[in-house]
């Protein structure tokens, strides 16, 4: 492939690929509650409902513009702090409490919602067409997770990205002492899955210690869905452990990152006693990957002008968020001027 620096969306400010963002963590909004969220640069409200669901909303109220997150819960709705309209669980007004019935058909707009890993998701698009990042080996059992770290990093979150299948620079920055390449998979139009498929090298004995835990290749995968969320599987054959980044752009380039880390559940005492050991350790490896590029996030400005095989991988995957779909977000629109 030629020159990379004419894509449409990959690390574009101004784009938005439909798909599935990290909001909150579930446990951050209790039932009743409603908390204001500049979500990929747009404003919205989002508040649990008595019935425990989560709801977001398009922040300012249709009325004079109050933020609906000054609002209170009713039931599976929000009342407006100002004229205290209400609007039910589908967006629309059914009360104005100076008038028998509202007496004009207004509405607020709602963006569907999911729970999934302790965490909010809310979709970007109209009705989703797939569902929250799964982790292949995990999906369809039932899951533990936890948080590592919430951050903020100076550059789009596709950039961020790359940098898990950046091959190129595992020896250069982190010394990674095997030389990984991957093979690439399509796991869907909106996933696509990088697997390692070297082998830990003989040469030194602690690498071959190492080595007895792997049956074939190295075990490391990265998958990744709508180029904003990825997973990473690593670890010997007997303990994977899985780790998501959960990343946003902010509408003005910024990543907002949600580490989370993920275990397949297990019962009893094993499971008490074992999950959060798997899960902290788990969050070292997290950390582990998170160290040494904090600085070139902070001063890089991306374009890729010159690629060479070997960042093959990071090519596919431009490719792929190429082919993605965006959405009409209207960054700062909603916003109201004081
Ligand atoms: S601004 Fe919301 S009811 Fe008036
Ligand atoms: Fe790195």
């Amino acid at each position: 492939m030629s020159a990379l620096s004419d894509v449409k969306i990959f690390g574009q400010r101004d784009t938005v690929v439909e798909g599935w963002y990290w909001a909150f963590k579930s446990r951050d909004l209790k039932k009743g509650e409603t908390r204001p969220l500049n979500f990929l640069g747009k404003e919205l409200a989002v508040y649990r409902g008595q019935d425990s669901k989560v709801y977001a909303v398009d922040a300012y109220c249709p009325h004079m513009g109050a933020h609906l997150a000054e609002g209170k819960v009713e039931g599976k709705g929000l009342r407006c702090f100002f004229h205290h309209w209400k609007f039910d669980e589908s967006g629309e007004l059914v009360d104005i409490p100076c008038r028998k019935t509202p007496g004009i058909s207004v509405s607020i707009k709602h963006y569907a919602v999911e729970e999934k890993y302790q965490t909010i998701w809310i979709y970007t698009g109209d009705t989703p067409r797939y569902g929250v990042h799964s982790i292949e080996e995990l999906d369809g059992i039932e899951l533990d997770s936890s948080f590592g770290n919430q951050f903020v990093k100076e550059c789009h979150p596709n950039i961020m990205m790359i940098n898990a299948i950046d091959a190129h620079h595992f020896a250069s920055v982190h010394d990674l002492p095997v030389d990984v390449k991957f093979e690439t998979r399509k796991i869907s139009e909106h996933t696509i899955q990088f697997n390692n498929i070297t082998k830990i090298p003989v040469e030194k004995w602690y690498l071959r210690f190492i080595g007895r835990f792997y049956a074939n290749a190295l075990t490391y995968s990265m998958s990744y869905t709508a180029g904003s969320t990825g997973s990473v599987t690593v670890g010997p054959d007997f303990l994977h452990c899985h780790i998501i980044f959960a990343l946003r752009p902010t509408g003005e380039g910024r990543a907002e990152g949600l580490t989370i880390l993920v275990t397949k559940k297990r019962k009893g005492l094993k499971g008490l006693l074992l999950n959060p050991i798997i899960l902290f350790a788990t969050k070292c490896v997290g950390n582990y990957f998170a160290k040494g590029d904090t600085e070139v996030f902070k001063s890089i400005r991306f374009n890729f002008s010159n690629p060479i095989k070997e960042d093959e991988a990071v090519i596919k995957f431009i490719q792929h968020l190429e082919k993605q779909n965006c959405v009409e977000w209207g960054f700062g629109k909603v916003r109201v001027n004081h």
